[in-house]
Order: C-alpha cells, then sequence, then structure tokens
C-alpha cells in the first residue's frame, strides 16, 4: 500500500477545470471551495481524500506535471502536443472535443497541393512545424501568433492558418474554411512519470472509476 500523501491535480483555469471538476464529482471526489467563483485562492484541498488542486493557466499544465509540482493534469490534446513534455499521457477525458485544422480561403487550396513556400501563422508553432515538416514534406514560414489567429489571411500576413475548430463559426464569419484537417483533439489526463511508479495503484484506481464512468454516459 503506497503511503497516503496528497495527490496533487493541475487543472487549466476555465471551461476544461470547471469539466474536470464535475467529472471528479460524478465519481465522488468534490472540492467545495473551488466552486466560490469569487475566490481568488490558487489552491484547493480535499482533505479527505488527500488530495490537492490548483488551477494554472492551461498551456502551463504539462510543464507543473512534468517537474513533479503535480502528479496529474488535465489538459487539451493541443498544449500536451504543443509543450511537448515527458508525461504520461493515461485518459481522454472525451470533453473539450474540437480538430487542429490547416485553414485559410478557398484559394488557399491550392498552395497546399503544390508544396509551395507559404506563411502559415498559429498559436501552434510545435504542431504546425510538425505537420508541414514531418507530415506534409513542405518547407513554410511559421509566424507564431498569441490569439485571433484568423486574422492572419484575412490581413495578408499569412496565407493559412494552423489552428484550432471547435464550432467552425470562427471560419464561416471571417470567409475562411478547413483546407485540412490535422488531428482530432479533446482534454487528456496527463501523470507525473515518477508519481506513476510511486503512486500506482492511486492512479490507476482513479482511471479505473473515470473510465467506468465514461461507460455509463457513453463517452468512451
Ligand atoms: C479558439 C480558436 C478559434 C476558435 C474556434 O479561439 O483559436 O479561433 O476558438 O472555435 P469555433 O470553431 O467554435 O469558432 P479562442 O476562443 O480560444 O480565442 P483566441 O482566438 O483569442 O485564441
Amino acid at each position: 500500500m503506497s503511503e497516503e500523501r496528497y495527490l496533487t491535480f493541475a487543472l487549466g483555469k476555465g471551461r476544461l477545470a470547471e469539466q474536470t471538476l464535475s467529472l471528479l464529482e460524478k465519481i465522488g471526489i468534490t472540492c467545495e471551495e473551488m466552486k466560490d467563483k469569487r475566490s481568488r485562492r490558487l489552491i484547493f484541498v480535499n482533505e479527505e481524500r488527500k488530495m490537492k488542486f490548483f488551477l494554472s493557466k492551461g498551456s502551463d499544465v504539462p510543464t507543473y506535471v512534468e517537474y513533479g509540482a503535480a502528479d496529474i493534469g488535465v489538459a487539451g490534446r493541443d498544449t500536451i502536443l504543443e509543450e511537448n513534455r515527458r508525461v504520461y499521457e493515461v485518459l481522454d477525458l472525451g470533453f473539450g472535443k474540437c480538430r487542429m485544422c490547416v485553414c485559410g480561403p478557398q484559394s488557399a487550396g491550392e498552395l497546399l497541393l503544390h508544396h509551395e513556400r507559404i506563411r502559415v501563422a498559429s498559436k501552434y508553432p510545435v504542431i504546425a512545424r510538425d505537420y508541414f515538416y514531418n507530415q506534409k514534406h513542405q518547407t513554410v514560414d511559421i509566424i507564431r501568433l498569441n490569439g485571433s489567429v484568423e486574422l492572419g489571411p484575412i490581413v495578408g500576413l499569412s496565407d493559412v492558418i494552423v489552428d484550432i475548430v471547435e464550432t467552425g463559426s470562427t471560419l464561416r464569419e471571417n470567409g475562411l474554411m478547413v483546407l485540412e484537417e490535422i488531428c482530432p483533439l479533446s482534454a487528456r489526463m496527463i501523470v507525473n512519470q515518477v508519481s506513476m511508479q510511486m503512486q500506482t495503484e492511486r492512479i490507476r484506481s482513479l482511471i479505473a472509476q473515470i473510465r467506468e464512468q465514461q461507460k455509463g454516459t457513453g463517452i468512451r
């Protein structure tokens, strides 16, 4: 039996954290103090279950988990791929589903077919580089942006973008479309590699409980 130390969770602030907490609640893990939206506290404790939860910027979750500041994290697959940290990805949580795509005006479709040296704007330069260089074998110039990436082709900064598409409405409203799909995305549970060895039973049991809950709701 592993010793009962705190198991620490890093959750990306916002919708992902809310959905994670509601999933944990369904398997009997609650953290009442986290529900107070006015609170500015960053760390919350469930004494009974010996669990701690903290809220960080989503893109920092894999960093906390790699260094062991958190045993477990929940982050989008986009963040996990982009950060490329040494962590175990153990579970698809089934929410936060969307797609990573190459998007642009219809006319840019041609540029993708002929391996032209084009400009690609993205919040995800690692994913964009991997896709174009390693999968498509197309040399491109990657331009890193921090948000509202759809502006890229509209204002003439780039030919295409690599970005998340959820409902597709941002693209539609800006006269852009999906040109190629890179990969599907959803929220994933990640685990620190040492924690996985030292806290195997607790972590495995947590994963099993979530899987069981997912079966009941039809989420795989
Ligand atoms: C994300 C993404 C797209 C949009 C896609 O942006 O970068 O812009 O959502 O969603 P849709 O397909 O449902 O329209 P976010 O809202 O995170 O803001 P940002 O552009 O400032 O990063």
